[in-house]
């Protein structure tokens, strides 16, 4: 987003003018933006075999699943409707990795008649797999590196005492089943966490992977899962793209040589893809004073975006109504009965009753989170491609909510 004489702009579409001609509150997408990230990634690892798998629960939107699918881009899907919606946006099934945690078998065999990769995250499933099977049907099985890696403890997914994966300690009883059922592993798969900070976590999990994966002779694709930190705040710090597409990419290259097979590297990223994408548009109800504090109360919550309340994300926030009013602090909370605060004490423009506050970072993990919880309706969804904006989700109406209730009378 940027400031053209005194208007906010996403990628030259005025953000007022969208927050007019579209109901209120709004998420709008960059497709521009989607790509360059999508560039920056593969241009990192550029040195290797890579393949970039989609992590779709960050954004679901089928315009979305496209554009990444165009670029080049796979998909990491984690239920089966997930799956359902890549091979809708023209995604080929060999290009989509089945990653759930803890499914049941049904869910599986609906996986495997689609024709994706699948991943076994458990003794308990590789058991049930090998059974059905056998040698029929090739899979990905997740490993646990026992690394402790995420911007919170929420979304750190590697350490011990995660539900993750399978221990790496457990390779022995991994193999004895392969070795019983005859099961074909094409890939092993490992997820760290999400908002990495440490190179080191990458490094450390990779070792743990590239230790494991010896020991399985008929590999064909490493699955690296993904955590790469992306900026919240101006100058924030982030994964160090380059640098760690370097350095993994030689350690890669070279375990493939010992390995004596040329393997693909998956990642599969949700928030790099998508996060810095995605800008939501709210207006202010209310403006109220407090011994306290003034806050700014808006015309959404927890409900639409819950990442501040439920792991103390931080989103920035522009007053794009009044770009260069005095600064004041602000505490910007939401209209959930509950207590639903998204900045509290924030400097920011004055704020007047009626504006139209931005959050940013608002493409992953936001609209895919959302709930009708208070009986609030799930907003529309705009994306800006070429300079032009796009409706590509209507907004939820009052028979949405009523849908699906059976009312007894
Ligand atoms: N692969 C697997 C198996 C995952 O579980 C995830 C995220 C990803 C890839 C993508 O990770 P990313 O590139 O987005 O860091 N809702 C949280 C993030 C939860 C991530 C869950 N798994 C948030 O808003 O921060």
């Amino acid at each position: 987003m940027e400031l053209i004489n005194h208007r906010y702009c996403i990628d030259g579409v005025d953000v007022l003018d969208l927050a007019s001609r579209y109901p209120s509150p709004l998420f709008v997408y960059s497709a521009a933006t989607i790509e360059r990230q999508y560039r920056r990634l593969s241009d990192a690892f550029a040195a290797t075999r890579i393949r970039l798998n989609y992590a779709c629960k960050a954004l679901q939107n089928i315009n979305i699943l496209r554009i990444l699918c165009r670029a080049g881009a796979g998909l990491d899907a984690v239920s089966v409707q997930e799956v359902r919606m890549g091979l809708l946006a023209g995604f080929p099934p060999e290009r989509i990795v089945f990653t759930p945690s803890g499914v049941c078998m049904e869910e599986l065999e609906e996986a495997v008649s689609l024709g994706v990769h699948v991943t076994l995250d458990s003794l308990s499933l590789i058991e049930k797999f090998g059974l059905r099977y056998g040698t029929q049907v090739p899979v990905f099985i997740r490993i646990n590196p026992h690394v402790m890696g995420g911007g919170h403890l929420k979304i750190s997914t590697g350490h011990k005492g995660s539900k993750f994966g399978i221990s790496y300690e457990q390779t022995a009883e991994i193999l004895e089943l392969v070795r019983r059922y005859g099961i074909q592993v094409e890939g092993l798969h490992m997820h760290t966490g999400s908002d990495i900070l440490d190179l080191n976590a990458f490094f450390a999990s990779a070792d743990i992977m590239f230790r494991t994966a010896a020991q399985f002779p008929s590999l064909r694709f490493i699955d690296m899962g993904s955590g790469f930190k992306v900026p919240y705040k101006p100058d924030d710090y982030q994964t160090d793209i380059v640098q760690l597409g370097a350095q993994l990419s030689a350690k890669f290259n070279a375990f493939c040589q010992d390995y004596g097979r040329e393997l693909t590297l998956i990642f599969e990223p949700g928030k790099f893809m998508v996060s810095e994408a995605g800008y939501f548009l709210t207006k202010v109800n209310v403006v109220k004073q407090t011994p306290i504090t003034t806050f700014a109360g808006i015309n959404t919550g927890l409900n639409h975006l819950i990442r501040p309340m439920f792991y103390d994300a931080y989103h920035h926030i522009v007053n794009a109504s009044n770009p260069e009013g005095e600064v004041k602090n602000y505490s910007v909370v939401g209209y959930i009965c509950e207590t639903d605060t998204f900045a509290w004490e924030r400097p920011l423009p004055e704020i007047r009753e009626g504006d139209c506050l931005v959050f940013q970072n608002a493409g992953a993990y936001c609209f895919s989170m959302a709930s009708n919880y208070n009986a609030r309706l799930r907003p529309a969804e705009v994306l800006v491609r070429d300079g032009r904006d796009f409706l590509i989700r209507e907004p939820e109406v009052f028979d949405d909510l009523m849908r699906h209730q059976i009312d007894l009378g």
